[in-house]
């Protein structure tokens, strides 16, 4: 993972929400990788905390299981298996319940080394409504505060953080009622991704790039989250979050400050958070006006993607038949600081587009159209760069090259750095590099409160301009394209054109 490896002390991990998807999906496969490659403490205990009733070796065998299924490295190494799970147990109760909470305590007070006993990550795979609950429970079994001040204690709580910036704010007060902010750890597994990591390192440990990053020479950056998936299963979920809410407000808005942030005084969690927060306090504010003209919704209606067809939106189960839901949204928005002023950032993301992938372009100002615009018909490509960051991770340039031969043809090449052929192909889940972090204490990767809601109230202002107002035809796209024409227009204004992500082999 790192040359520097993280120094992490023992520790005991528990897991609320033991039983449920992401346990099994993400954080049990995180843990036997960090496990496996050496990464976790020398001594450590993971303590799963749920209502099914099971005993230590059932949930054991049901985690193998599982492991076989969502193990990033197949097969499973029985002996890492087996040395792995002799450090995990179960713990029965409901987390609403205080006497669940003082067997926690007898589990934890049973454990020899003090560190085990003292050092404690929380992690709360349950519902949002009940992470006040715990917060709640564990302060008053003195959970969160060991014996006057010994160890730490962290709490780690999952995405949706809130739903607006209301039941966001409502929700740091209920977790700060009880736990330090030095003490939360709010996820955004996208901040785990490498791709995603390497934006700063791409940005400040070069000179070549970070001089041309600003008004003066970018003409306009455009970032795509495509999912070629529908909603599946989860449409009841996603009729409540939509795609503002389920990847806008989040992981977009992270990558966008990633981007565009100054450079931070440190490499310090607070140096990196503070820069973080200015640029997105640097957004301009969205009028309920503005959003009819900078922001784009859209839903899928039936179509093909990737050969197979797909149902449309409204007749995916648990949807509404007459659901303004947008599974797709993109925006045009403006930082109005020194660096960016004028230059506009396209944001998108949607369901049953034609390809998975996440990329950040950044586009340069065209050379004044003088020498070549016999040769190209006054058309002569652009420079961008583009961060590819899943999935073929990579960074490409794209520049114009004569074309051979004696004739003055022009046309653009491409320059591509591929990280599994430099690298190898190492791709460590997110969920691995934030459990290290969480428990080495580093919350740079994490969100800060005042990030979450500043973020909030950009994605609020937009749901505030769509209130009330129905999907247009101009708004529908079918399942397998790039979106609706109105996305299209919404550059187009500007003299600009969508760039999609291709397929990279
Ligand atoms: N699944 C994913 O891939 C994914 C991805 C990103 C974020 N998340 C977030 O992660 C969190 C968990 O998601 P999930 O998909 O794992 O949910 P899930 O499968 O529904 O699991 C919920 C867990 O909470 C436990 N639980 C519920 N009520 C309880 C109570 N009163 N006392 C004790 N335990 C209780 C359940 O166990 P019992 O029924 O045994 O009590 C179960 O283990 C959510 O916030 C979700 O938004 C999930």
């Amino acid at each position: 993972m790192d040359a520097e490896r993280k120094a992490v002390e023992p520790c005991s991990i528990v897991i609320f929400g033991a039983s449920g998807d992401l346990t099994a999906r993400k954080l049990i496969p995180a843990l036997y990788h960090l496990f496996k490659e050496k990464q976790l403490p020398a001594a450590f205990r993971v303590i799963g905390f749920a209502r099914r009733e099971k005993t230590d070796d059932s949930w054991r065998a049901e985690l193998r299981v599982a492991l076989d299924e969502f193990s990033r490295t197949k097969p499973v190494d029985d002996v890492a298996w087996a040395a792995f799970a002799q450090n995990v147990v179960y713990c029965m109760g409901d987390l609403t319940d205080p006497a669940a909470y003082a067997k926690l305590e007898q589990l934890l007070n049973s454990f020899g080394d003090a560190r085990l006993r003292n050092n404690l990550l929380f992690y709360l795979a349950t519902s949002p409504s009940q992470f006040g609950d715990v917060a709640e429970q564990l302060h008053n079994a003195k959970l969160l505060h060991r014996h006057g001040g010994e160890g730490w204690q962290r709490l780690v709580v999952e995405k949706p953080f809130g739903h607006d910036l209301a039941s966001a704010h409502a929700l740091n007060n209920e977790l700060t009622r009880f736990a330090h902010e030095r003490q939360v750890f709010r996820i955004d597994h996208y901040l785990g991704k490498e791709t995603v990591q390497n934006i700063l390192m791409f940005r400040f440990s070069n000179s070549i790039f970070e001089r041309l990053w600003n008004r003066e020479s970018v003409d306009h950056v455009q970032i795509t989250v495509s999912e070629k998936m529908g909603v599946g299963g989860r449409g009841g979920y996603y009729e409540e979050a939509g795609a503002l809410r389920d990847m806008l407000q989040n992981h977009i808005l992270q990558v966008l400050s990633l981007v565009a942030m100054e450079p931070p005084v440190s490499l310090e969690a607070e140096s990196i958070r503070d820069e973080k927060v200015k640029l997105l306090k640097s957004i301009r504010a969205l009028k309920p006006e503005d959003v009819a003209k900078q922001v784009v919704r859209g839903q899928y209606f039936a179509g093909v993607v990737g050969g197979q067809p797909q149902t449309g939106y409204r007749q995916e189960t648990k949807v509404k038949p007459d659901s303004n839901v947008e599974t797709y949204v993109a925006a045009k928005l403006y930082i109005d600081n020194w660096r960016w002023s004028g230059v506009p950032f396209y944001l998108r993301t949607g369901k049953c587009l034609p390809l998975g992938a996440s990329e950040v372009r950044i586009q340069f100002r065209p050379t004044p159209q003088v020498l070549f615009s016999a040769a190209t018909g006054g058309k002569l490509d652009p420079n961008a760069l583009t961060l590819r960051l899943q999935p073929n991770e990579g960074i490409s340039i794209r520049f114009n090259g004569k074309v051979p031969g004696t004739s003055i043809g022009v046309r653009p090449v491409r320059m591509h750095f591929s990280y599994d052929t430099e690298f190898g192909a190492y791709t460590p889940e997110a969920y691995e590099r934030l459990l290290l972090e969480a428990i080495a204490g580093d919350a740079t990767l994490f969100i800060r409160r005042d990030e979450v809601e500043t973020a909030w109230h950009i994605a609020d202002a937009i749901r505030q301009g769509w209130e009330g107002r129905s999907l247009t035809n101009r708004e529908f796209y079918a399942a397998g394209t790039w979106g609706p024409i109105a996305a299209e227009e919404l550059l187009s204004q500007n003299g600009h054109v969508w760039r999609d992500p291709q397929p990279i082999k």
